[in-house]
């Protein structure tokens, strides 16, 4: 994620600043940085921490000067550290750019510019951008066209705030998928990456669109699509309050979190995506040191707790399905105590959100003490997980707040089914043709998820009527036995009300005998061999006096007749079904837990991280 702000006007931009940043912390917190105008050259202070560490560094000084951008960053590329830090400029400290977003050819650029003699002072994408920028505005000492020019090179997501030396009466400011506005205030204007930052100013805001361009002046605004042409639009007038402000309109973080599934998905896969002619045809991840090590391992060993276990879980059966490769999965806080047997020729892979998890972090530092290659796949860059394993694979789905997982689960099945495919075709499981027909496949994940989220009303009208029952059992067979763990976990969490998952199978081996008319019977069924069977289960438990619902992929075929309500998702490969059918299944323990008047954001008796055993 991470916030951008910027000032132009009378007042001095810094406190202006500091005070934006502030209402935009949620968005990043590893470091903060300022760069302003102070009328001969641009002074940047950029710290490592949270913005008090910027504000104490800042405090014995006076930086004068109206024009400036800011930035509280959540480190993607290069770990929390004053160099990595924003803003970043060009090698003559003239040009000063923050950016929140991911550049996907960040490589090839930074090679090509290297190249130029270029030398890079930060491991970031975003210092590539103060480069590129340079390189144009050498050319034709235009620094709108240069600003133009450089973010049609650029390939990934941006917010950018851009500012020049040589043009002290502009800021430049770009988007492309990251959110950015701009705010109206009368003899100064602001840039945000979201209304919170400028509330206190104005309520007037422009939202960017998709590659606008925003020249800011002190008493006006131009705005221009890509080319440079000029665009006309209304301001938009802003009347919700602060604290709505800062959950962009939703209610509770926990609903915010999980409608930024679509784009955080496309984060966490499209950079790993290798193109050609738009189609996706390899992955590629970077950041892995033994990729070819996928091809002869003989076994997958993953071990997490909570959330990040039942994505082991739903990877287990990936790896197995594509790979055709063994998989073991254990919770962190039994691996830790079980004098595991490991073999170097095994692949060992942590999965946590914050990268902090206790019982995880000891499970980790037992399979590097056996000489074991470990791979960490981890929301939070410079977290002691990733300090510690050997390869990291970042999910890249920005800051979760709520304490119940959403982006962060889906983000790091996304990052699994992603190895289990380049780990299948490098044992050459498939052909080549049915390697890039599943990245296709997979390639769209992320828009059926917004399909899901666009149409609630049902899940909504379904809640409203059964939000009240004793226990909820979630059921599934294969993937779909590994959603349900997830499902009822997130359901316990955020309404209290007793879950549990079985597999269907398991029913009438034992829990079938606490089936009755309190009971609420959840089924996920994606696959289409296994919907006979799912069927038989839902009548089983509907005879019984159990009110059932089906999370499917097949609304009109097997359970038109057996299901009290029925949930559609798109289609899609049933073994990637796993990232959809949990969809619902969030908004459902939302949707219970806003009903039983619980806090979805901050459950009783949980933390966001556990660091202690
Ligand atoms: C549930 C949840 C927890 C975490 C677990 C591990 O919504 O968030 O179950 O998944 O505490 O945390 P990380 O992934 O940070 O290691």
């Amino acid at each position: 994620m991470c916030g951008i702000v910027g000032y132009i006007g009378s007042k001095k931009a810094t406190p202006v600043l500091i005070n934006a940043l502030k209402k935009l912390e949620y968005r990043g917190y590893d470091s903060a940085g300022i760069a302003v105008f102070d009328g001969e050259d641009i002074v940047v202070r950029k710290v490592k921490g949270a913005l008090k560490a910027l504000e104490e560094r800042i405090s014995k000084e006076v930086i004068n000067g109206s024009l400036g951008i800011g930035h509280t960053r959540w480190a993607t590329h290069g770990e929390p550290s004053d160099v990595n830090a924003h803003p970043h400029t060009n090698l003559s400290g003239t040009i000063a750019v923050v950016h929140n977003g991911i550049i996907e050819n960040y490589a090839k650029l930074k090679a090509w510019l290297q190249g130029e003699g270029v030398v890079f002072r930060s491991e970031t994408d975003t210092e590539v951008i103060a480069h590129l920028i340079n390189y144009y505005y050498e050319m034709d000492g235009d620094i709108f066209h240069s600003v133009i020019e450089a973010t049609h090179r650029l390939e990934g997501s941006y917010a950018l705030g851009v500012i020049c030396s040589d043009y002290p009466d502009r800021l430049i400011a770009a988007r492309k998928e990251s959110p950015l506005i701009v705010g109206l205030g009368k003899g100064e204007n602001f840039i945000a990456s979201d209304v919170p930052a400028v509330l206190e100013y104005t309520r007037d805001v422009y939202f960017l669109d998709q590659k606008e361009i925003a020249v800011l002046y002190s008493d006006h605004v131009d705005l221009f699509d890509e080319d440079g042409n000029k665009v006309i639009k209304q301001p938009y007038h802003v009347d919700w309050d602060l604290s709505s402000a800062e959950k962009n309109g939703y209610a509770h973080f926990m609903l915010k979190e999980i409608h930024e599934q679509p784009k955080a998905l496309t984060d966490t896969m499209r950079p790993r995506l290798v193109y050609e002619n738009k189609k996706p045809v390899d992955i590629n991840f970077d950041e892995l040191t033994v990729a070819e090590h996928f091809k002869n391992a003989k076994r997958i060993v993953i071990t997490a707790c909570g959330t990040a276990y039942h994505a082991g879980v739903v990877a287990a059966y990936a790896f197995e399905k594509f790979a055709r490769i063994p998989v073991v999965v254990t919770v962190a806080s039994e691996f830790r105590y079980m004098n595991p047997i490991l073999d170097k020729d095994d692949i060992f892979i942590v999965i946590s959100q914050s990268g902090e998890t206790a019982d995880t972090l000891a499970a980790m530092r037992l399979a590097k003490e056996a000489g074991i290659h470990v791979i960490a796949i981890t929301n939070c860059v410079g977290s002691t997980v990733s300090r510690e394993a050997n390869d990291v694979i970042y999910t890249w789905a920005g800051p979760e707040i709520a304490v119940a997982s959403t982006k962060a689960y889906t983000t790091q099945l996304m990052c699994l089914y992603l190895l289990a495919l380049k780990c299948a075709f490098l044992r050459e499981k498939f052909s080549r043709a049915e390697y890039t027909r599943l990245l296709s496949e997979l390639e769209q994940i992320p828009s059926k998820v917004q399909e899901i989220l666009d149409d609630k009303t049902g899940i909504q009208k379904f809640v409203s009527k059964n939000f009240n029952k004793e226990k909820v059992f979630f059921i599934g067979r294969q993937f779909d036995s590994a959603t349900s763990l997830e499902c009822a976990l997130k359901l316990k969490e955020v309404s209290y009300m007793h879950s549990e998952a079985f597999a269907a199978g398991e029913l009438k081996h034992g829990p079938i005998a606490l089936v009755d008319k309190n009971t609420l019977v959840v089924a996920i069924a994606t696959d289409p061999k296994l919907y006979e069977k799912i069927a038989s289960n839902i009548v089983e438990v509907r005879t019984r006096g159990a009110t059932t619902f089906v999370i499917t992929q097949d609304k009109d075929g097997a359970f038109a007749q057996a299901a009290d309500e029925i949930v559609s998702i798109p289609h899609t490969e049933s073994a990637f079904a796993s990232m959809l059918s949990i969809i619902p299944a969030q908004l459902f323990a939302y949707y219970c837990a806003i009903h039983r008047g619980t806090d979805p954001d901050k459950p009783r008796n949980l933390a966001k991280s556990v660091t202690v055993e």
